[in-house]
């Protein structure tokens, strides 16, 4: 059976009390959008459409940025959850399968919740995620009888007797595409907050001898977030999800309540991570790599043997190859480390290639910034760069080559070639001794007169 998403993300989130719209705020440095987004890919769906509102084309983007194929609609003005579905009739309506629709701002859902939803539907007309919430507060209450779920009251509109119901409505909620939009259509906007809810489809089907039903899923998942408050609960439930997962799978965290995993960080198995290490987005670390202590890493790959750190920064474009050693106070960008490479100390490589088994000096900087544009620096394979050599890119050193230390490489260093860029050393007999002599004499004088 093919399957179609909707996910809503028009809402404003007033109580975020942000110029950024909520759905753009990031969980483990994703936005929640993309959260949800990742939830619903596991399905392999056949199309995703994201409803925007406010901030619509910040959002779009974003949607964009994570997937290219999905199809964007606006909801101009936000009228409920039952209209924001509404706009994505013209996409939608008349695929066969089902729709499972969404929220932006719930980044939790498993896929095995939503699999569990589809297994449902084949059973019955609409199904609805639910969880049993410890303080049920003014979420939706799923009205039952047995397995069967006959309506949902907006808390807003529930009498006491409803109120009391713990069972509350996660938003989540999937039907055929044929079934939901004609329900939709049927909904009208009489009830407290005047708006056009998506719930009512429940209480419309069932008055058709529609069958819809509940599945249940852990109150975890369904965390919602609307206030800075939640979001940094979202992100704490999220790091502890992923430091479980990471041990799970057979990665040594010294210290796990202090290391920070964004959504799509992958780590092979024996890999080490130490104390205070921070992942941002787009990190892959080979098996049994070591990352030392506090560590910050985005955007970089560091292959098998490889150990980082402590305190060094690996930035978006590092390709560490295997065996490839970075020690502390070392920044790499954009720049492929081949087999081998040391880079022991206080060092920034950017914008360059390094050939195997180079080794780079303490105090080394590639020069890569002119002011204006940025240019590439080559090393080859098993050169020696000295200590404190500054090499002002673009420039290419050889292979086997070796500059001396406190050198500035203006020039390319052909292969096997000793490069020396720096002020000849003239050394002058006995004048230390008698510089010391003279100013011990000026202090002596100063301290009688
Ligand atoms: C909704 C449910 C409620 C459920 C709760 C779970 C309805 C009527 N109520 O209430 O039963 O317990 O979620 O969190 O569905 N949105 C739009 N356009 C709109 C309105 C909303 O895109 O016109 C989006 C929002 O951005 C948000 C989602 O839909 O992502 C839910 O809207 P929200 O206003 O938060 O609904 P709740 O009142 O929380
Ligand atoms: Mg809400």
């Amino acid at each position: 059976m093919q399957v179609s998403l909707i996910i809503l993300a028009a809402g404003q989130g007033s109580r975020m009390n942000s110029d950024l719209p909520k759905v753009l705020h990031k969980v483990a440095a994703a936005p929640l959008l993309h959260h949800a987004m990742a939830a619903g890919a596991t399905l392999s769906p056949v199309a995703t459409i994201v409803v925007v509102g406010h901030g619509g084309d910040e959002v779009a983007a974003s949607a964009l940025k994570f997937d290219p194929d999905v199809v964007i609609t606006r909801q101009e003005e936000q009228k409920g959850t039952g209209h924001a579905v509404d706009q994505a009739r013209a996409a939608l309506e008349g695929q066969p399968g089902d729709v499972i629709v969404l929220y932006g701002d719930t980044p939790f859902i498993r896929a095995e919740t939503l699999e569990a939803m589809l297994e449902a539907r084949a059973r019955n007309a609409v199904v609805v995620l639910g969880f049993q919430a410890a303080d049920p507060g003014r979420y939706g209450r799923l009205i039952t009888e047995g397995d069967s779920l006959e309506r949902i009251v907006e808390y807003k509109d529930a009498n006491e007797a409803e109120r009391a119901v713990t069972l509350c409505n996660s938003g989540v909620i999937c039907a055929s595409a044929k079934d939901l939009f004609a329900l939709i259509a049927e909904i009208g906007n009489a009830n407290a907050s005047g708006e056009y809810y998506l719930t009512d489809v429940v209480g419309i089907a069932r008055s058709k001898g529609l069958t819809a039903t509940v599945v249940v899923c852990d109150e975890a998942e369904t965390l919602g977030v609307n206030t800075r408050a939640q979001l940094a609960a979202a992100e704490a439930a999220f790091q502890a999800r992923a430091r479980a997962e990471a041990l799970e799978t057979g990665v040594t965290l010294t210290a796990p309540e202090t290391v920070f995993f964004a959504l799509d960080t992958i780590i092979g198995r024996d890999a080490i991570i130490g104390p205070n290490v921070l992942f941002g987005p787009g990190v892959t670390i080979e098996s049994g790599a070591e990352i030392k202590g506090f560590c910050h890493l985005e955007g970089c790959h560091v292959s098998r043997g490889a150990d980082v750190g402590p305190f060094a920064r690996l930035r978006p474009g590092a390709e560490l190859a295997e065996d490839v050693h970075i020690g502390n106070f070392v920044e790499i960008k954009n720049a492929i480390l081949d087999e081998g490479v040391k880079v022991g100390h206080l060092t920034y490589i950017g914008d360059a290639d390094v050939g195997e088994f180079t080794n780079i000096g303490a105090g080394t900087v590639t020069c890569n910034y002119d002011g204006v544009m940025k240019h590439r620096t080559r090393i080859g394979k098993r050169a020696f760069i000295g200590s404190d050599t500054m090499l002002v890119a673009p420039v290419t050193v050889g292979d086997d080559a070796l500059t001396g230390s406190g050198s500035v490489i203006t020039e390319d260093v052909p292969a096997g070639a000793v490069a020396l860029g720096r002020a000849k050393q003239v050394s002058k007999p006995g004048l230390a001794l008698k510089l010391m002599e003279k100013l011990r004499a000026i202090k002596a004088a100063k301290s009688k007169g």
